[in-house]
């Protein structure tokens, strides 16, 4: 059931991190992956690696607030492997800055990629879906997302984002479940990624934030990839609109 054999996945923010994670394990899984970032070089190494390992894959440089660009990669997607099963809205920012001296201009950044940006990939890789009836789409969110009782501070642009990716999701399931596209949502807590090397550097940040983790330790890439899978696959056939947590027990506690 996990099997992707004949799909085609497009992952945003893939040269590395979660989304090269996903990208590895999707193509493993079978999938034809389009692997997407900012830098085309660094996507091709990803795909590289895939290809060595006997997957299918392709780079191309797409930044996801621009809607040029991501028109073009949807273009390319559909002229090299016909058709697109399996969008993972991946690309994010993160960037650490209190409340008070937040600039327009940096809320602007980050709504715009990590909001706007899923709409963007979203709307544009779902009318294709539709076309032929059948989809999925997996928006990655964070524990950051609101509505869960835990806040957190000095990412106020961050946790807008997040929980309108949320509200986006629950309102995409909606429209698109007559096209039969799935939309669902993965929540990460604390993920030992580049986007995290912050929390991981500082030994009183790390401290504070294994605190709060019942399991004691951040999540691998990998344990996101593998929900990613699951969603992407007929093993959740029956599940749209739904946020999946993977956070090792930090929202429990
Ligand atoms: N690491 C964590 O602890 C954590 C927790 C919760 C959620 N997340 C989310 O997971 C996702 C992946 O993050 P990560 O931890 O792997 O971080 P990362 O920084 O390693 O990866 C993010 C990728 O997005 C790319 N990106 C940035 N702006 C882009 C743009 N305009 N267009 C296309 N790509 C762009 C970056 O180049 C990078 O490769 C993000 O949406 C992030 O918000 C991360």
């Amino acid at each position: 059931m996990l099997e992707l054999k004949n799909k085609v996945a497009i992952i945003t923010g893939a040269r590395r991190g979660m989304g090269k994670a996903d990208a590895l394990l999707l193509a493993k899984a079978g999938a034809k992956v389009v692997v997407s970032d900012i830098s085309e070089e660094e996507c091709q190494q990803v795909v590289d690696e895939i290809k060595n390992s006997g997957g299918e894959a392709m780079a191309i440089k797409c930044d996801v607030s621009e809607k040029e660009e991501v028109d073009k990669m949807i273009k390319k997607t559909i002229e090299e492997f016909g058709r697109i099963d399996i969008l993972v809205n991946n690309a994010g920012i993160c960037q650490f800055k209190p409340f008070l001296d937040l600039t327009e201009e940096e809320w602007d950044r980050t709504i715009n990629i990590n909001l706007k940006g899923y709409f963007l990939c979203g709307q544009a890789v779902a009318k294709e879906m539709a076309k032929q009836k059948s989809g999925v789409i997996i928006n990655i969110a964070s524990i950051a997302m609101g509505q869960v009782g835990v806040g957190f501070p000095a990412i106020t642009h961050y946790c807008a984002s997040k929980g309108g990716i949320v509200a986006m999701t629950e309102a995409m399931a909606l429209e698109l479940a007559p096209y039969n596209i799935r939309v669902n949502a993965i929540a990460p807590g604390a993920i030992d990624t580049p986007m995290a090397a912050s929390v991981k550097d500082d030994p009183k940040v790390l401290e504070g934030t294994l605190n709060r983790v019942p399991l004691r330790r951040m999540g691998k890439p990998e344990e996101i990839a593998s929900a990613v899978l699951f969603l992407a696959s007929d093993a959740s056939s029956y599940m749209t609109g739904s946020v999946v947590v993977v956070d090792g027990g930090w929202l429990a506690g």
